[in-house]
């Protein structure tokens, strides 16, 4: 696949190198410095480059979005709001200090930006895990025993990308439903945050859910 990173942070870089050194294309985009576009494309290996997320939009079938909910806006604003493409976003509607969301139970921050893009396949994946754990998660892919990655969309086509990708990273993907369930997964994440970042275990959490067989 062809992959546009829009926001290349904690997750968007991460994700993006995990994509480039499984196979895909990448082009990592949106970060303050070009320099360290540059840098996490090389690091990432010859199938990652550096643009802009103009460039990133038109030369890719998938996008990433995966930046703060305050800069939604600015970054679609550079990418034509993503005609035909699918929109895999992590992005959580989180206020300024990321001590709370800022649209949930009767929406959800996927739901509104599948509203702001019409033409995009948009499916919400990877925001309700830590980016602490994408590495290692990647490293133990051929396990058998894998956590679960819920993901949620309302397009088929959308949601068989994000099951690859998903698949791609070493996860174990778990179709949640339509987009609206992300109504639940994101803050679900609040309490996968709280369990990362508040206790002393480190933030290195995953999850994995288990239906039991019938005897
Ligand atoms: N971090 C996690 O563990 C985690 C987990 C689940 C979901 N999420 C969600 O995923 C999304 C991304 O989170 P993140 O932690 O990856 O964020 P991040 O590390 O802050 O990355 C955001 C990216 O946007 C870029 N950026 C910010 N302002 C910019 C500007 N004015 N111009 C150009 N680029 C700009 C940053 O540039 P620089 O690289 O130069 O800073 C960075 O590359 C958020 O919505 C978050 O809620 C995060």
């Amino acid at each position: 696949m062809r992959i546009g990173i829009l926001g290349s942070g904690l997750m968007g870089g991460k994700l993006g190198t995990l994509f480039a050194r499984h196979g895909h294309e990448v082009v990592f985009s949106y970060a303050r410095s070009e320099r360290k576009l540059k840098r996490l494309a090389r690091d990432a290996g010859e199938r990652a480059r550096a643009g802009t997320p103009a460039e990133a939009a038109r030369e890719s079938d998938v996008l990433l979005l995966a930046v703060h909910w305050s800069r939604v806006d600015d970054v679609l604003k550079q990418t034509c709001n993503l005609p035909g493409k699918v929109g895999v976003t992590c992005s959580l509607p989180m206020n300024a200090n990321d001590a709370d969301v800022v649209v949930a139970h009767t929406s959800s921050g996927a739901e509104v930006l599948a509203r702001k893009v019409p033409r995009a396949k948009v499916v919400a994946a990877f925001g309700t895990v830590p980016s602490e754990v994408l590495f290692d998660v990647f490293e133990r892919r051929r396990r058998a025993r894998r956590p679960t990655l819920l993901y949620c969309g309302d397009d088929p086509r959308g949601k068989e990308i994000a099951d690859q990708l998903v698949r791609d990273v070493g996860f174990e993907p778990l179709d949640a439903g339509p987009l609206r369930m992300a109504r639940y997964t994101e803050p679900f994440t609040l309490l996968i945050a709280r369990l990362a970042y508040a206790g002393d275990r480190g933030p290195e959490v995953t999850y994995r859910f288990e239906w039991m067989r019938r005897e």
